[in-house]
This record gives C-alpha cells, structure tokens and sequence, in this order.
C-alpha cells in the first residue's frame, strides 16, 4: 500500500528528537536520543526516578532547551523559531505537571480558563479569569461534564479531592485546545482504582480528537494495559521502545532492578 506524498507532506511528526540530549552541569538528565512521536500516538514513558522522563517531556514542550541535537515539534525546529513561533507551537501542547500547576483559591471554571492563557497573551488571559465570555463558560462547563466533575464548575479548586482535581487540570489542558497532551505521573498521588479511572479517561479523550498524547507512569501495569507504544528510560537512556506484547518481564527487571525497588510494589 503505497502513501500519496501529499500524505506524508501534510502530516507531520508530532515529535521529533535528533540527537536530543539535556545537561544539567555534570548531570546528563537525558544522553543522545532520537526518537519519532506520530501524531495522534499514544505513549507511555516508564522508569525509575531520576531516569529522564520529566526531562524528556520538558524537551517535547519546549520548556528547556537541548544540550545538543534537535526538536521538532510538529515539523517545525524549535531552534529556528522566532519568540511568536515558539509561543504558537507551545500553545499547542498542554502540559498536566506532575503536582498539577492549579491555584488552590480559584474557582474551577478560573483554572479552567487558565488553560489559554498562553495562547491569549497575558492581559486578556487574566480579563478572561474574572470577566469570562459565556459561549467560553459554556464550553468550560461541557468539559467539566466530559471529565465527570460538572458540578463542581464554580467550586473552590482547594476544596475538591485529590482526584477531582485531576479531573479539572485534564479539563484545563482540553481548554487550550491542544494538539498533544503530555501528562507527567498524572496518576502518583491517587489510589489505584482512580489512577486507573484517568488514564482510561485521558486515552479516551486522546483518541476521541485525535491528540497526541504522551504520559509518564509510575504504574507499569497501567502503562502496559493502556498504551500501545511503551519507552522505557534508565539512567537518562531508552532502554525499550516496543509494544506491550514486544516487551517481556526481563527488559522490566532490566528497567527497575537498580532502580527504586518500590516501583515495582506500586499499584
Ligand atoms: N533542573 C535540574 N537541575 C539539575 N539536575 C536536574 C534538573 N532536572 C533534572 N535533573 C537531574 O536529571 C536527572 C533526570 O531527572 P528527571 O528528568 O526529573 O527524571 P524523572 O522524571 O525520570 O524522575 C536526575 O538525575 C535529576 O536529578
Ligand atoms: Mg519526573
């Protein structure tokens, strides 16, 4: 089966790593890597702490810089960009950090909003957080329904639980409409029913429009049962890029076995 060239012209890589490696003084947070993200694929970046992952996504959002190689995000290189480029190519990735990012005094619907800050420019972003346009209340209120958390649209953000709160920095992330979401351990900090429960609801929301998404798990099992792309990092290097069925228990041991032995009890 042979791709038209307007094909492959006109859809891009997500992501592309060449050579891409990020120093931290004497730390090599991440050594040479190349690696393709398509778009619309979903990832799961496993390993141990201190392994890369964070340092990975930071690179996949623009948010450092690489020490040596290349980044291309959506066919563009990153190093090339003017400051307006770099903001435009940004705005099409939303980021769930790994705490979150909310502000506990907000009402959901203001974190919510949040969400196209960047893409507004500064000043008619924080307009937006206390005068919001009703059509963007309205869809601020059917995401908080897609994420299950419809009544909680004008909440106090601190008062909510632990996972709803997820729920609100995965409706945040949507509110920007993005091209590709990159979730750091979305699911650390919650029970193993609930992590189960959002990365369901992020893959689902992925897959429904179409976004890239690229989420780094604690959780093998998740990862394994969610993903169809596994990375596995050790030490700042790919140890694996394989499907679930391609990776076998000793490339997992192989991962973890001078790493944290807790990961392996988690979830
Ligand atoms: N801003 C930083 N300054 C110094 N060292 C860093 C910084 N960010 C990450 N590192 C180091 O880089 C390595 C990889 O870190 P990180 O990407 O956060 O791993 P992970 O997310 O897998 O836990 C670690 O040794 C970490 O201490
Ligand atoms: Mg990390």
């Amino acid at each position: 089966m042979s791709v038209p060239p307007s094909e492959i012209s006109t859809t891009p890589n997500a992501f592309r790593l060449e050579g891409s490696s990020r120093r931290y003084d004497q730390i090599v947070a991440l050594a040479p890597t190349t690696l393709t993200i398509a778009r619309g694929e979903r990832v799961a970046l496993v390993g141990p702490s201190g392994s890369g992952k964070t340092t990975l996504l930071s690179l996949l959002n623009a948010t450092v810089t690489a020490s040596s190689g290349s980044v291309e995000i959506s066919g563009a290189d990153i190093a090339q960009l003017s400051p307006r480029g770099l903001r435009a190519v940004r705005s099409q990735i939303a980021t769930i950090p790994q705490h979150l990012g909310l502000v506990p005094n907000l009402r959901v619907w203001q974190n919510v909003a949040t969400g196209r800050i960047g893409g507004r420019g500064l000043l008619g972003g924080l307009r937006d957080l206390f005068l919001l346009p009703k059509a963007a209340l309205a869809e601020i209120h059917h995401l908080l329904d897609r994420v299950g958390i419809e009544e909680k649209l004008y909440a106090r953000t601190s008062q909510l639980s632990g996972g709803q709160q997820q729920r609100v920095a995965v409706a945040r992330a949507l509110f920007q409409n993005p091209q590709a979401i990159l979730a750091d351990e979305p699911v650390s900090s919650v029970d193993p029913a609930r992590a189960a429960s959002l990365v369901e609801l992020l893959c689902e929301l992925a897959a429904e429009r179409g976004l890239t998404l690229v989420m780094s798990l604690h959780n093998l099992e998740l990862a394994r049962t969610h993903f169809p792309r596994l990375i596995g990092l050790r030490g700042g290097r790919i140890q694996f890029d394989q499907t679930p069925a391609e990776l076998d228990a000793a490339a997992f041991e192989k991962l973890y076995d001078l790493g944290e032995k807790e990961m392996l009890r988690d979830g």
